[in-house]
C-alpha cells in the first residue's frame, strides 16, 4: 500500500469538514435585498432583513420550487415569487396567502451566516456552533481595516492549493528562493494547525545582510490553517507585518474557488488611513503573487501523495492534521437530493 492509498480524506472532494465557507461579498447583498449563492451542489437563497442581519435558507420554495431569490424581502422574512408563500428566517413557512390558516409545510433548511472582511459566510455543519469566522491570532482582539481581492478558480481541491504555501520543496524549483525555509508547525486546534518559518534571513548579498537587523529572530513567515481550506500568511519585517487570508471552498467539481483578503490594523486619524491603505495596496501585490503562482501545475495535476519525503514534512504533518479533522454533519448525496427534489407531500 502507497503512502497515498492511506490518505483518506486530504484532497478527496468527497470529504467536505465543517467550517466557515465564504460565499459572496457583503457589498453584493444590499438592505432588503436576495440572492442566489452556491455552496457545494447546495442552492441557497441568501438575504439581508430589515435588522441587516444576513440569512441563508435552501433556495427551492416546497410549494412548486420557484427559487426565493427572485421573491421579495418582508422585515426578516422572505415571499416566494410565484404564489407568494413566505419563510420566516428559520425557514418556516408563516404565511399562505390563499389560506386563511397556513398548512404545515416543510422547513427550508437554514444555514447560519456570519460576515467578516466584507465577506458572507456560512457554516457547514452543525448550526449550534460557537466557532468564529477565523482571525490571524497576531490580529485577535484588533479593529481590522481590510480589502478584497478578485475572487479566483484553480483547477485542483483546496487542499493541494493550501499545501503550495508551506512546500519549501518547490519554492527553490519554481520560484528560486534564495531562503532555506524549515516550516515547523504547531498545532492551535482540532481545526487549525500552524507552520512558522524557523530559518534567519539568508545573508547571500548586502540587501539582505542589511535587511536581517529587522528581524529579531528568523525570517518571518508564518502560515495558519482552518479546515484545510481556509489560510492566513504573514510575512515581513519586525515592524511592520503583512497579512493575507486565503479564503478557499471546494466546488461541486472538485476544484477551488477562492477569495483572497488583505487586512491589517486599523490605524487612527487621515495618516493612519493613508498609511493603511498604501500597506493594503503593497499586501495585494504579495497576494496577488501567491494567487497567481503555479496555475499551469495545478491545472493539470493529478494529487496523489505516493512518495513523500523528508523535504515534504511540513506537508506531511498537514496531511495528518486534516485526516483527524471529523466528518461533518450531512452526507453531501443526501443533501443534494433533498435540495433537487422540494417536498412532495400531498397535505392540502
Ligand atoms: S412556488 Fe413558491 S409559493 Fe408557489
Ligand atoms: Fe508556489
Amino acid at each position: 500500500m502507497s503512502f497515498a492509498d492511506k490518505i483518506k480524506k486530504f484532497g478527496h472532494s468527497e470529504f467536505v469538514p465543517d467550517g466557515w465557507y465564504w460565499l459572496i461579498s457583503s457589498k453584493e447583498l444590499k438592505l432588503g435585498q436576495a440572492r442566489p449563492a452556491k455552496f457545494l451542489n447546495y442552492d441557497l437563497v441568501v438575504y439581508r432583513g430589515e435588522d441587516n442581519e444576513v440569512r441563508a435558507l435552501d433556495a427551492y420554495c416546497p410549494h412548486m420550487g420557484a427559487h426565493l431569490c427572485d421573491g421579495k424581502v418582508e422585515g426578516n422574512s422572505i415571499r416566494c415569487p410565484f404564489h407568494f408563500w413566505k419563510f420566516n428566517a428559520d425557514g418556516v413557512c408563516e404565511d399562505i396567502p390563499v389560506l386563511k390558516e397556513p398548512v404545515k409545510v416543510e422547513q427550508l433548511k437554514k444555514y447560519k451566516c456570519g460576515e467578516k472582511y466584507g465577506l458572507i459566510w456560512i457554516w457547514y455543519g452543525d448550526n449550534e456552533s460557537t466557532v468564529e469566522i477565523p482571525v490571524v491570532p497576531e490580529l485577535e482582539g484588533f479593529t481590522l481595516d481590510c480589502t478584497l481581492g478578485k475572487p479566483f478558480v484553480k483547477e485542483c481541491h483546496p487542499n493541494v492549493m493550501m499545501i503550495n504555501a508551506i512546500d519549501a520543496h518547490h519554492f527553490r524549483s519554481v520560484h528560486n528562493l534564495v531562503a532555506d525555509l524549515e516550516m515547523e508547525p504547531k498545532i492551535l486546534s482540532d481545526s487549525c494547525i500552524q507552520f512558522s518559518n524557523t530559518t534567519p534571513m539568508p545573508q547571500k548579498n548586502w540587501f539582505l545582510r542589511w535587511a536581517t537587523q529587522f528581524y529579531a529572530k528568523a525570517l518571518t513567515y508564518e502560515l495558519t490553517y482552518w479546515w484545510g481550506h481556509t489560510g492566513s500568511v504573514m510575512v515581513g519585517p519586525d515592524f511592520l507585518h503583512f497579512y493575507i487570508i486565503f479564503a478557499l471552498r471546494p466546488n461541486s467539481e472538485g476544484k477551488s474557488e477562492g477569495q483572497t483578503i488583505l487586512v491589517t490594523k486599523q490605524r487612527s486619524g487621515v495618516t493612519g488611513a493613508l498609511f493603511n491603505k498604501i500597506v493594503l495596496y503593497l499586501t495585494k501585490l504579495v497576494g496577488n503573487y501567491f494567487a497567481t503562482g503555479d496555475t499551469l501545475i495545478f491545472s493539470r495535476i493529478k494529487f496523489k501523495f505516493k512518495t513523500p519525503i523528508k523535504a515534504d514534512r511540513a506537508i506531511l504533518h498537514f496531511v495528518d492534521h486534516y485526516e483527524k479533522l471529523s466528518q461533518n454533519g450531512f452526507a453531501v448525496k443526501e443533501k443534494e437530493f433533498k435540495s433537487c427534489y422540494p417536498n412532495d407531500q400531498m397535505t392540502l
